[in-house]
């Protein structure tokens, strides 16, 4: 935060720089920092007037390219002032901080006294019967949500973004990326936001519907059972391939599944529809589905299993049947995971010719999925549109999560190596961690390409970090 006695930047209280009580705008003292993401950071704080512990969501301005974050960090604090939940903490205020150096926008909100459950995650092993709990009372919570009038979907569902109050209640934060579902006709409509591997197909085409947020809570529940980041495990189709992770029931696999499928149309037709099925007993099991022999106790997480091992294991270039729908619908969809598909093969490294498969039409859905094999065909290059959000994704991290954003420019420039922002992105993170060696060849094919202003960015990273591209 911006210290009103010296304006500069701290993180502790007494101001790192000048020893003096920091307070932000004057009302609210730093206690600590609970948290630094992709676009703000949070702070414990105490509002002057009353003593109230409260939580301070702060976004520095510092940047041409925070425009993006400015929009979110408004969307976020103009969705927090309509909500009205028990467990969604009670916004409290919004305001502006100005000085010559920069401009930072803050959003006050309750505190909560507890963990995310991505710590919690580091300390306790869920059993499938708790995962459901957990998604069941989240999927209660989005039913408050999407009740709403125009739908708010919270488009980031995370471990990280559900926090266990003191009273064992779930409570869903950091709106960041929610987007009213009435098209926003200042802000154009269309936003990509969300968590890599936690994002709906429909994401990556800045689409976002209720159904985008049971997708979200589906790879919640697979982060939980498998204690695995979720874009570990997506497979040549984009798909979360997660069944070798974690032993779970049929029935917990196929609740969870049905939340992940590519076409919104096919997961839950609501929120509270979820939540049933997720609260349903398990049906009981008899021989007619040897899989629930078979998939032996409820112990929600085991050692990774070697494929083979796995009676169920099916081998990667396949879908199940049934996720296919309309030819037009299901092209995009397709489309999107292979995307995503294509995007972690290359960012895990994996060489080679990836396929996907033709949406074809679907067979009425058996009782337990049942994979079929269908042709692989190559990969069509990446809409123009998704490359872009790609780019935007890795700037959005760019000064908070070097690394993450990073990986992003560098999948992006495993799709388009000329990519000029791409170039710039990639140079910029790399000069940003201390790697001005790795920033000077991305920095200098900034520089050559096209775009003028990209043009200028470049060369003046190349010329900050002494770097000649003629040399
Ligand atoms: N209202 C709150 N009460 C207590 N802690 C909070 C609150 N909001 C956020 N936090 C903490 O701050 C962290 C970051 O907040 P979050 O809103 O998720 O921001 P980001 O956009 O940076 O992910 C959270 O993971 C959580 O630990
Ligand atoms: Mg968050």
């Amino acid at each position: 935060m911006i210290c009103a006695a010296c304006d500069e930047q701290t993180e502790v209280n007494p101001c790192a720089s000048c020893d003096a009580e920091a307070f932000l705008a004057g009302a609210y003292r730093l206690e600590s920092t609970l948290g630094t993401g992709a676009a703000a950071t949070t702070y414990r704080a105490v509002r002057v007037e009353d003593g109230r512990t409260v939580a301070v969501k702060e976004m520095v301005m510092s940047r041409s390219r925070a425009d993006k974050s400015k929009e979110l960090f408004e969307r976020e604090a103009r969705v927090l002032r309509q909500l009205s939940h028990p467990q969604i903490p009670a916004y409290l205020d919004d305001f502006t901080v100005e000085n010559g150096k920069m401009r930072s926008l803050c959003l006050v909100q309750e505190f909560v006294e507890g963990t995310t459950l991505a710590a919690e995650l580091g300390v306790h092993r869920y059993t499938e019967e708790e995962v459901l709990e957990i998604c069941a009372e989240l999927a209660e919570l989005l039913t408050y949500l999407h009740g709403l009038s125009p739908p708010v979907i919270h488009r980031d569902m995370k471990p990280r973004n559900v926090m266990r109050r003191s009273d064992g209640k779930l409570v869903l934060i950091d709106f960041g990326a929610v987007r009213d579902a009435l098209k926003d006709a200042d802000l154009g409509g269309s936003t990509v936001a969300g968590t890599f591997g936690y994002m709906a197909p429909e994401q990556f085409q800045g689409e976002a519907s209720p159904a985008t947020d049971l997708y979200g809570l589906g790879a919640l529940a697979v982060a939980l059972l498998t204690r695995r980041e979720p874009h570990t495990m997506l497979d040549a189709h984009g798909r979360l391939n997660w069944r070798e992770h974690a032993a779970v029931s049929a029935h917990c696999h196929a609740t969870i599944d049905r939340l992940l499928r590519a076409e919104a149309a096919e997961r839950p037709s609501s929120a509270r529809a979820a939540m049933e099925a997720m609260r349903a007993p398990p049906p009981a099991v008899g021989l007619s589905d040897p899989r629930l022999l078979l998939d032996g106790p409820r112990v929600a997480v085991k050692e990774r299993q070697h494929p083979e091992d796995d009676p169920f294991h099916q081998p990667p270039m396949r879908r199940e049947a049934g996720d296919s729908v309309t030819p037009k619908r299901g092209a995009l969809a397709v489309g999107g995971a292979a995307f995503t598909a294509v995007a972690l093969a290359l960012m895990i490294g994996i060489g080679g010719l990836v396929a996907i498969l033709v949406a074809a039409p679907a067979p009425p859905p058996p009782p337990i999925p049942i994979p079929i094999e269908a042709p692989p065909v190559d990969v069509p290059a990446p809409p123009t549109e998704d490359l872009g959000s790609l780019i935007r994704q890795g700037w959005t991290h760019a000064d908070s999560d070097p690394d993450e954003a990073l990986k992003l420019f560098k999948v992006a420039l495993a799709l388009s190596p000329e990519h000029q922002e791409a170039n710039l992105g990639a140079g910029y993170v790399h000069r940003k961690v201390g790697n001005p060696a790795a920033a000077k060849k991305p920095l200098c094919k900034a520089a050559s390409g096209s775009n003028r202003e990209i043009q200028r960015e470049a060369s003046a990273l190349l010329s900050a970090s002494g770097l000649n591209c003629a040399e």
